[in-house]
């Protein structure tokens, strides 16, 4: 069976994390397209997002992961990019009905919130979880009209 690409980027303030994630990430089966940032030295989460936003918006893989601080920057960023819906999560709950209710295709979170421990309990919560699609389908269908109405 192929391998599910997962496309992951963060900036400086989550260097650390990402480090640590990855080889969770592969261990789940994904193989990770790692977008940088490559070092600890500082740098502008913008950039990041955008590469990660790209990966999904050309179909190379379906979703993404971004970190940050505080995950906030992360999202801001993400959601300015067409089809990208980006939730930062700091508890499982949200991590998973945001795939559920929201079909979120970014996952956004902040080394300076959460913990590895927790980091892995949110990429399990929102990875292992599907859209649900019905009711929330049509939600989700106003988000793109949004996006469309701004052409
Ligand atoms: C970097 O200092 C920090 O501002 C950034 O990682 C992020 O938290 C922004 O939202």
């Amino acid at each position: 069976m192929n391998k599910k690409i997962l496309s992951i980027g963060c900036d400086h303030a989550a260097y650390n994390l990402k480090l640590k994630l990855i080889p969770y990430l592969e261990e789940k089966g994904y193989e990770i397209l790692d977008v940088g940032t490559d070092s600890p030295d500082s740098c502008d989460y913008p950039v990041f997002a955008k590469r990660v936003c790209e990966n999904i918006q050309n179909g190379v893989c379906e979703l993404g992961i971004l970190i940050c601080g505080t995950g906030i920057g992360m999202s801001m960023a993400a959601n300015k990019h067409r089809g990208i819906r980006a939730a930062v999560c700091s508890d499982t709950f949200s991590a998973r009905a945001t795939r559920q209710h929201n079909n979120a295709n970014v996952l956004c979170f902040g080394e300076r919130v959460v913990g590895y421990g927790m980091a892995c309990e949110l990429v399990d919560a929102f990875l292992d979880t599907p859209f649900e699609g019905g009711k929330h389908q049509r939600r989700v269908d106003m988000l793109t009209a949004i996006e469309d109405a701004e052409k």
